[in-house]
């Protein structure tokens, strides 16, 4: 079974739009990146924030389509943008798609990258990237990755975003809510990430009295650079490079 973000989903965008992700450089990165391509595929679209800001910011029209398997996050993505961008519910592992679009990109969708900076502390600690994926079976990934190739066209780009370090913290949002995660490695190659929505009590120090509005725990596997860079080769995906900013690996569909 995959991770759904049904937990998560009512707070997702206050705490991805309050400090999580800078969905304003991921767009302009990966237009950049597209160059004139136009038909793109979301993998793990979310509540449609990546697509809203590459529509909202690309100079002429772009077909998107944003796959998700958690239907309430599609929700929030179809009331954002109406009928500007098309979106399915499915999982990755049985996605079925024409052979059509000229790009796929992931922003923490199914895959991403972690690029820590070895500083130590609780959580992923390596000095080069490494691959998270929510889909923990080797075979699972595989198949998710060659239906991602399946729906490409020859040459077509695949965009995996890279983000910071995966540590625990704790954040203030909005609202008088506060936003923790945290990160359990396991020996397997595995880590769970527990990710807690609270409201303070009283002096919004935390403690007695404190509310959980939300609790999420999503399991992901790690690969090591040279094992994602295998994994994706398999799948018929050549590495071609990180662009300058870090910001996005790139690969084309062989
Ligand atoms: C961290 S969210 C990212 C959402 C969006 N890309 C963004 O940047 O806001 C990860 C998304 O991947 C989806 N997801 C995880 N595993 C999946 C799978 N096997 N198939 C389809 N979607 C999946 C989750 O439902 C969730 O909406």
């Amino acid at each position: 079974m995959s991770d759904s973000y049904e937990g998560l989903s009512t707070h997702y965008d206050l705490i991805m739009t309050s400090g999580y992700y800078d969905y304003d450089a991921y767009a302009r990165t990966l237009l950049g990146l597209i160059g004139d391509r136009r038909r793109l595929l979301e993998i793990g679209a979310g509540t449609g924030l990546v697509c809203e800001k590459l529509l909202d910011l690309a100079p002429t029209g772009l077909e998107i389509t944003g796959v998700d398997h958690t239907e309430s996050m599609l929700d929030q993505a179809r009331r954002r943008l109406g009928g500007r961008a098309e979106f399915v519910q499915a999982d990755l592992r049985h996605l079925t798609l024409p052979s059509r679009f000229d790009a796929a990109y992931s922003v923490g969708g199914v895959w991403y990258f972690i690029h820590d900076d070895g500083a130590g502390g609780d959580g992923i600690d390596s000095d080069e990237p490494v691959l998270a994926s929510h889909l923990l079976e080797e075979d699972d990934n595989i198949t998710a990755l060659s239906r991602v190739h399946a729906a490409l066209k020859p040459d077509g780009l695949l965009a995996l975003a890279t983000q910071g370090p995966h540590r625990d913290h704790e954040r203030v949002l909005p609202g008088g809510l506060v936003y923790s995660q945290k990160i359990r490695l396991a020996p397997d190659n595995t880590f769970t990430k527990d990710y807690y929505v609270r409201r303070a009590a009283g002096n919004g120090q935390g403690g007695a009295g404190e509310e959980t509005v939300a609790h999420q725990r999503c399991e992901y596997r790690l690969y090591t650079m040279e094992q994602a860079e295998r994994l994706l080769k398999q799948c018929g995906f050549r590495s071609e490079g990180v662009t300058s900013d870090g910001l996005f690996h790139y690969l084309t569909r062989q």
